[in-house]
Order: C-alpha cells, then structure tokens, then sequence
C-alpha cells in the first residue's frame, strides 16, 4: 500500500483537530547503535519535523509534542543541556521553513523555569510566527500534567473566580483556547500518560506504537490517524 493511497483514504475521513504525541524512545534508538544518547534526540528532530510538515498538509489545527516534562530534569547536566541546545538550534534553524508553512507556535509548561536563552528563543519565534493561520505547533517544555492543574487552581484562586465548572475550567489551563487533544500518540511501546495533559486527555483515542520517536515518519502517523478513524468515538453514550 503506497502512502498515496494512505492519504486519500485519511483525507476522505474526518480527522482529529488537535493530535498530542510523547516522543519517546530517543535513548533506546541511540543505545542500539551504540552511540551517546544524545544521538537519538538529534535524530528525533528530524521526526519532529516531518510530524510537522505532514500534520500542517492534512490541515491538523494543533500538534501538541511532549518535549521535555518536569521530570526530566532529574537526567545527566550534559543530557539537560544537549536538549536545551537542541531546541534552542532548532528554533533558530527551522523558524523560516515553519514560516513558509504557515505554522504558529506555542509552548505549555513552566516556561520560566528553562534556561534564559531557550526563553528568549521562544519568545523570538512565537512573535515572529504569530500571524500565521495553519497549524499550531505546541511545544511542551517543563510541563507536567499534575502541575499545571496545580497551577490552574492558583490561578483562579488568586482571581477569585467562584463559578467553576468542567467547562470553564479550561479557560485556566495552559492550553485554554486550543481543542482537547483527539488522538495522543506514544512511540516506542511505553503503555503511559507520563503526566501528560491529563485533564485534556479525558476522551483523547490513545495509539501506543512499538516505533521509537527517531524512526517516526509520515507513513507511521498516517497509519496512527487511520487507526484513529477506525474508532468510535462514543464520549460516554452509547
Ligand atoms: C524521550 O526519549 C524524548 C525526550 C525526553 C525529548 C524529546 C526531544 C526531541 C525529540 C528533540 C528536540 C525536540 C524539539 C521539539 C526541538 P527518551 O530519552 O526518554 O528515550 P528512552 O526512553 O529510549 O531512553
């Protein structure tokens, strides 16, 4: 079966608006070679950037990626700063090619938290790209599920806001605004949430794939929205 054929039968389909992914098994793909693990997040970004060119072409409204979560601070100095790098490299390098795609970015997390410099960096490509109309890459940076209820609540608490209900509760959450996510993919196996989105996960279709995130391609994610398509989605009724 050709990707063609793929995409037709996606496109023919009613697709997920909001598409959430744990890019995980970076470590693992670069074990296997035999290289230093920070091989495998290098080649994760090329993953990235087709997950990002092939979601804008089907017209996703949002892909959320899990980038770095407040656990992962606890890896080696050298770990945490290659991923800092990395991103840092990467918004400079690819704001021009997300630009021609028409793509906006976002970032959800504790965003203060990350060093000084990767803060500038966002701040330099959301401004540069917020004029755009397609899709919304929301980047998950120092985000933690629990903390961002956590800190929803302080939110409205220092409002002091009274009527809150499921539906509104929203509004204070990083992602306010945005669609919950209709389909999270996990890669490399690991059946988890991680602390991810876990209000906005509520009725999300969950893919778990063997494919660790450095082998991610179009092919894969087509496969995971076909499957996605496959579902019924039933939010509780029948
Ligand atoms: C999980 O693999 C991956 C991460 C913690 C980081 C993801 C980062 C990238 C793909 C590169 C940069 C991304 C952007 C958006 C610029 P792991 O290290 O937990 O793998 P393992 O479970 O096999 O050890």
């Amino acid at each position: 079966m050709s990707s063609d054929d793929a995409l037709k039968r996606i496109k023919n389909k009613p697709l997920p608006r909001h598409i959430a992914v744990i890019m995980d098994g970076n470590g693992r793909w670069a074990k296997k070679r035999g290289l230093p693990r920070l091989f495998g997040h290098r080649a994760g970004t090329q993953s990235v950037r087709e997950a990002v060119k092939v979601c804008g072409e089907l017209g996703i409204e949002v892909l959320t990626l899990y980038a770095f979560s407040t656990e992962n601070w606890v890896r080696p100095k050298t770990e945490v700063n290659a991923l800092m790098g990395l991103l840092s490299k990467m918004l400079s390098s690819e704001i021009s090619e997300l630009d021609k795609n028409n793509v906006r970015l976002m970032t959800v997390g504790r965003t203060h938290e990350l060093p000084p410099k990767v803060q500038d960096d966002l701040r330099k490509g959301i401004e540069k790209l917020k004029h755009n109309t397609g899709l919304t890459l929301n980047l998950a940076l120092n985000y933690g599920g629990r903390q961002e209820i956590v800190d929803a609540i302080k939110k409205i608490q220092k409002l002091g806001i009274k009527n809150i209900d499921e539906k509104n509760f929203s509004d204070y959450l990083y992602t306010a605004g945005l669609p919950d996510p209709d389909l999270m993919i996990r890669t490399s196996g690991e059946m988890r949430l991680s602390n991810f989105l876990l209000y906005q996960l509520a009725y999300a279709e969950l893919y778990v794939t063997e494919t660790l995130w450095p082998d991610f391609r179009r092919e894969h994610l087509y496969k995971a929205v076909e499957e996605y398509q496959k579902r019924e989605r039933r939010f509780g009724g029948t």
